[in-house]
């Protein structure tokens, strides 16, 4: 390449902010319009790039990581989840897989506790009623929900959001527990008073409130299947900021509708972005259009970690944030 910029192809529209400083540093092909692309066009306009910039929108599979141009040594995911590049694939055709961990954990904790106090405090529901014109003033009995404060939280996945989720909710007299592959150590447990549960199981029948804060690999597709949503609570809440994967969105729908669980706040979905249908109707579930790390400061600071990523790449250097990593001699 020599001392020509590298070539690199964003797949979707980012902030102008980052548009212009990945321009100073490359050769970039931005996506205008910001249409989602096709596998199709993924690969012409990469035929001689070196680096492809995704994000959680793409199917970076093993069929299009095959037929990808020798030329991409470098996947540059604008995003901390990983789950829609094939990394094993990446990691045979010796393509650098990079992410962009710790600049979104508040956003999406932040985004976890608004859809733990959002669900069992009824509020989009009383949004829509007041939007409906029906709304009849206070009553002793209306709009009834349910306390958060002084609850049960179990957190499935104890990583950085998990743990940033455990700290917010502390303010709120909370009792943690959580379930992690892990248990994480001694010193993080104490800090945010948890209890650990080795057996998933065994933590959600007890819990109020449950988080969903693990990431999607295949260990963890449809983890929240139908036995494990029924050994919850019937007055429990589920709450999803991680992967749609994770759960079987069907059978919560179904289970909702019968009451065997009270509801859900959902920011993330199993088809993205369509929605289960029945979900759509229901009160006692917050939806919310896969919102974790939509702010401005969070944005930025994902377009600065994979500027800086491609950076390092190419100065030969690790990149921070590698999650595959190729050894340069082979
Ligand atoms: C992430 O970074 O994983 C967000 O969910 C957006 O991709």
């Amino acid at each position: 390449m020599g001392s020509q910029k590298p070539i690199i192809v964003v797949t979707r529209k980012l902030l102008s902010a980052t548009e212009t400083q990945m321009k100073r540093h490359f050769d970039t092909r931005f996506n205008v319009d910001d249409t989602p692309m096709s596998e199709s066009d993924i690969l012409n306009l990469t035929k001689d790039a070196d680096v492809i910039v995704p994000t959680v929108t793409d199917r970076i599979n093993a069929q299009l990581i095959r037929r990808l141009s020798e030329s991409v040594k470098l996947i540059a995911n604008f995003g901390v989840g990983v789950n829609h590049i094939n990394l094993e694939k990446a990691a045979d055709r010796k393509i650098v897989v990079t992410n962009t961990p710790g600049v979104l954990t508040d956003d999406t904790a932040d985004m976890t506790v608004c859809l733990l106090l959002a669900a069992p405090r009824r509020l989009t529901e009383g949004e829509r009623l007041i939007r409906s014109g029906e709304w009849s003033g206070w009553t002793p009995t209306s709009m009834i929900g349910h306390r958060f404060t002084g609850k049960k939280l179990g957190i499935i996945g104890m990583g950085r959001i998990g743990q940033a989720v455990a700290r917010r909710v502390q303010s709120f007299g909370i009792e943690v527990h959580y379930h992690n592959r892990n248990q994480v150590n001694s010193t993080i447990e104490s800090k945010l008073k948890a209890k650990y549960w080795g057996d998933l199981n065994e933590m959600l029948s007890r819990m109020d409130y449950v988080s969903v804060n693990c990431p999607y690999t295949p260990e963890t597709h449809h983890l929240l299947d139908e036995a494990r949503l029924r050994s919850m609570q019937p007055h429990a809440f589920l709450i999803n900021t991680a992967r749609g994967e994770i759960v079987d969105e069907k059978i919560l729908a179904k289970l909702i509708t019968k009451g065997v669980i009270a509801g859900a706040g959902l920011d993330v979905y199993e088809y993205e972005p369509s929605v289960e249908n029945k979900l759509l109707k229901l009160e006692n579930v917050v939806l919310a259009p896969h919102l974790g790390s939509a702010t401005f400061e969070g944005r930025l600071a994902m377009g600065e970690k994979v500027i800086e990523n491609i950076k390092s790449f190419f100065n030969g250097k690790d990149p921070p944030d590698m999650v595959v990593k190729v050894d340069p001699k082979y």
